[in-house]
């Protein structure tokens, strides 16, 4: 890994415990104004200093997120397909290596459709992303969607299309969290971080999907709405950044998410990276 690629990761990774606590806010790309996404500006500022990167596209980087920001911005090149379409597979890249460089980035994410009537196009886009990376010192993140079809999220489906994105060079690859994930870590020779996917019915539940996924391999979350869809979205974060990089127990994170959101000023220290 060269210097410029490998010093990007390191802004979003911790050196000690090796993993990093990603927001993603890129709902919008394809979902339109999400629930409690509507006004992002508003959603990400209290947010922001909590996280380890911001995943997002360039028009709510550019509209809801201030120049003077340190946090790492990963930032979604891929798009062109929305909710209303039957195949979401269709996706191209939307936005440019030298737009991504120009934003100051520290990595780009696209999503890569395995096995879906696009898969040949989002295969060979994740390829040429990957070279425009190396060459410009972007890491790539790849996404495994699996679209409308949710038994799709099982551990030799999340497998094949997270080896597949290793193989074609991402540097980073984010999926998400199934039964035998120890399986689609073992096959994976790059980072994976675990996103959460729609609302589960209980902050403590996303706790233990975030603690499975880390017990079992994972070097990180990307999580939106089990965050900021949650009545208390930085004392959500912080005790999932107990989890990520402290190895927090569920309970021990969940006496953290109980404090903040009892006293939001609290002395619980935001763990540190
Ligand atoms: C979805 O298209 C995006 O890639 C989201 O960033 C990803 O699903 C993570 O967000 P959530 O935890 O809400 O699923």
């Amino acid at each position: 890994m060269d210097w410029g690629l490998a010093n990007r990761m390191a802004r979003m990774f911790s050196p000690k415990s090796e993993n990093t606590v990603m927001l993603a806010v890129d709902h919008g790309y394809f979902m339109g104004p999400t629930h409690h996404l509507e006004d992002a500006r508003a959603t990400i500022a209290p947010l922001l200093p909590h996280a380890d990167a911001l995943a997002l596209t360039r028009g709510i980087l550019r509209r809801a997120v201030p120049p003077s920001a340190t946090t790492p911005i990963v930032l979604r090149v891929s798009g062109g397909v929305t909710v209303l379409h039957e195949d979401l597979s269709h996706e191209a890249i939307t936005t440019s290596m030298a737009e991504a460089l120009r934003l100051n980035v520290s990595a780009v994410a696209m999503s890569v459709f395995v096995g879906a009537p696009h898969e040949h196009e989002s295969l060979v886009h994740l390829g040429d992303l990957v070279s425009e990376g190396e060459t410009a010192g972007m890491p790539v993140m790849a996404i495994t969607a699996v679209g409308k079809e949710l038994e799709k999220r099982d551990a030799r489906y999340l497998a094949l299309a997270c080896r597949v994105s290793a193989e074609l060079g991402a540097h980073i690859v984010k999926t998400y969290y199934c039964e035998n994930f120890g399986k689609v870590v073992e096959g994976c020779p790059v980072p994976l971080v675990v996103a959460g996917g729609p609302k589960l019915d209980s902050d403590r539940a996303a706790l233990e999907l975030a603690h499975r996924a880390i017990e079992e391999g994972a070097h990180g979350i990307d999580m939106g709405r089990n965050i900021w869809q949650s009545d208390h979205p930085v004392a959500m974060l912080k005790a999932l950044r107990a989890i990520v990089h402290e190895k927090a127990t569920v309970n021990e994170a969940h006496d953290i998410l109980v404090a903040e959101k009892n006293h939001p000023h609290s002395t619980v220290a935001p763990a540190t990276a």
